[in-house]
């Protein structure tokens, strides 16, 4: 099938590449010069593992290649994926802007007969509004697909290939049958629904993800305050099966382009048709005080932050992602230095230039020298390699030995056996402790 994606970042890059491995010929076009540029010079414009080699083989295969001239791509297509982004607009709808745009091209670029893909999170209604735009004019057959696509960044590859199920809206039986075929190589439930559910099935899975996470991060706050490890209470919870292991891991929050972004579209859309959303509001703000809590703690342990030197380990969002959009660590490093703290960072992929102009770090090359002499380190992403620290050298090399673990991802019982505080609770003996070892520095 010749097959045009629109869009070159993460939905777009990875169906385009794996597409072309299941020997389609694909364009993928993207409207940003650079990015393609960068791509046709064989560089990925995000760090994504696995996505690299299949993006090479396959352009040496000669089954996919890069263009910024969407006229050109669009040629002699028999589908079109549109992948582009749909960022938050100010009134928590996604801005639709980029999406209409590429659309609005189709009118005049294609021939007869085009099937249109859409795996863009969009409102629900959209693909119907899609289809009858397209199909307007008379001279026209566009077939409107609304699939939408659950891959996670860091393992965009894998859960493309993997996924636990593959949702397809549309109104024609025929087009049915090409979409099982065309998904063929993929070893999962196929459902198979009208545009709206699709669309509703997309925010919908986001939403109760971003609920899972705010839930379990209320547990861990009430465990903190009372008592109780959170890492064995939501071990044992997720055994349940009708809860389940995944999402249960509490911390500083979920961050990203995506959960955040998609509960607050599914509020929008509630809002416009009066429907009581009121869970999901307190969803986004339990996340949100989740970042401050940190900062919180940190305040509490040091006695202020004026001077205050802190180490931050992680900046990406999540592990095995160069992306910062919505990272809880820019909004942790922000309200650290308004507070007169010092911030250090290190992130094995992340450089940290990428963070926003007004937020001033220095950056260490590894975990030991950016915690080298510092009050405090804070751990903001679960990568892997941070497993690996020796602890207790870290330990030896602060100015206070405080630890706060954002990820929750070390035993709490290795992080005490290497000298940390650990600042759980509001209110501990330890903290004059500390902050005597500092005022004694
Ligand atoms: C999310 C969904 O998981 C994908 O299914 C969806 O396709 C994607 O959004 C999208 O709409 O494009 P993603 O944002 O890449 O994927 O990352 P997740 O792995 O879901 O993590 C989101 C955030 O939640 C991260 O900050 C992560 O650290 C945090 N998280 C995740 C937790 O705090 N606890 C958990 O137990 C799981």
């Amino acid at each position: 099938m010749k097959i045009c994606v629109v869009g070159a970042g993460y939905v777009g890059l990875v169906s385009a590449a794996i597409l072309a491995d299941w020997q389609h010929n694909v364009v993928c076009v993207d409207h940003n010069e650079q990015k393609i540029e960068d791509l046709l010079a064989g560089k990925l414009p995000i760090f994504e593992p696995g996505l690299q080699e299949l993006v090479e083989l396959n352009r040496r295969r000669q089954y996919l290649r890069f263009t910024a001239e969407m006229a050109e791509a669009l040629r002699g297509c028999e589908m079109i994926i549109v992948a582009v982004g749909t960022p938050p607009a100010e009134n928590g709808h996604p801005n639709l802007e980029d999406f209409w745009a590429v659309v609005k091209s189709f009118r005049e670029n294609v021939g007869n007969n085009v099937i249109v893909m859409i795996k863009s999170t969009v409102p629900v209604g959209t693909g119907e509004a899609v289809s009858l735009y397209l199909n307007e004019k008379v001279s026209h057959t566009f077939s409107v697909v609304s699939a939408p696509e659950f891959l996670r960044q860091g393992t965009a590859v894998h859960d493309f290939l993997h996924p636990d199920r593959l949702v397809v809206g549309c109104m024609s039986p025929e087009i049915r049958e090409q979409m099982k075929e065309l998904f063929q190589p993929l070893d999962c439930p196929k459902v198979f629904t009208d545009w709206h559910s699709a669309e509703m099935i997309k925010y919908a899975s986001n939403s109760f993800l971003a609920l899972k996470i705010s839930y379990i991060n209320t547990i861990a706050n009430l465990c903190e305050a009372v008592g109780g490890n959170i890492q064995d209470v939501a071990a044992a919870v997720g055994l349940d099966h009708r809860i389940g292991q995944a999402y249960l891991k509490p911390g500083v929050g979920f961050g990203g382009s995506c959960l955040a972004k998609d509960t607050q579209g599914l509020i929008a859309q509630g809002e416009v048709h009066g429907v009581n959303v009121w869970m999901f509001k307190d969803v986004l703000e339990v996340n949100y005080e989740q970042r401050v809590h940190i900062v919180q703690r940190l305040t509490e342990v040091l006695g202020n932050l004026k001077g205050r030197k802190i180490a931050v380990l992680g900046l990406a969002f999540k592990a095995n992602t160069d992306d910062l959009r919505d990272a809880p660590s820019v909004t942790i490093i922000a309200q650290i230095i308004k507070l007169g703290g010092l911030v250090k960072v290190y992130d094995p992929v992340v450089d940290s230039s990428s963070l926003p102009d007004a937020i001033s770090v220095s950056t260490a090359d590894n975990p030991y020298t950016a915690c080298q002499g510092v009050d405090a380190v804070i751990v903001l992403t679960e990568w892997e390699e941070f497993l690996d620290l020796d602890l207790k050298r870290l330990q030896k090399s602060m100015n206070a030995p405080v630890f706060i673990d954002g990820r929750y991802l070390f035993e709490r019982k290795r992080l005490l056996e290497a000298g940390f505080f650990l600042p759980e609770r509001p209110s501990s003996s330890e903290w004059p402790v500390v902050q005597s070892m500092i005022s004694a520095r």
